[in-house]
């Protein structure tokens, strides 16, 4: 038995996996989802640039600015909220690293 609200929830990788300072793209039910290790915290971001769809994976991160591979559009990881421009934003998922150290990404 379960609710609804937990039947969202996918794992989709160890912690231990996603190292301080990495990102990773996942596939969560045909969706793919960045995941982002910034000072030990997890976010997750649906992995398409908000300009031209772009893989975010394919960017370059560094501390917690993500800069997009193909216009050079910057992201801050920890809100989603763009930096450059400011006008912009990254489509986030609820994102939780369980009791046994795996991470689970919520689509809502
Ligand atoms: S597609 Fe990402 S900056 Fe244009």
């Amino acid at each position: 038995m379960g609710d609804t609200a937990t039947q969202q929830w996918h794992a989709v990788m160890a912690a231990d996996d996603l190292w301080e300072g990495e990102m990773e793209a996942v596939d969560v039910e045909g969706t793919s989802v960045l995941l982002v290790n910034h000072d030990g915290d997890v976010f997750a971001y649906k992995n398409r640039c908000p300009h031209q769809e772009w893989p975010l994976n394919d960017g370059d991160l560094d501390e917690k600015e993500l800069t997009c591979a193909n216009h050079l559009w910057v992201f801050d990881v920890t809100t989603g909220k763009g930096l450059n421009p400011a006008n912009c934003a990254l489509i986030g998922y609820q994102c939780r690293v369980d009791d046994d150290g795996t991470i689970l990404v919520n689509l809502g």
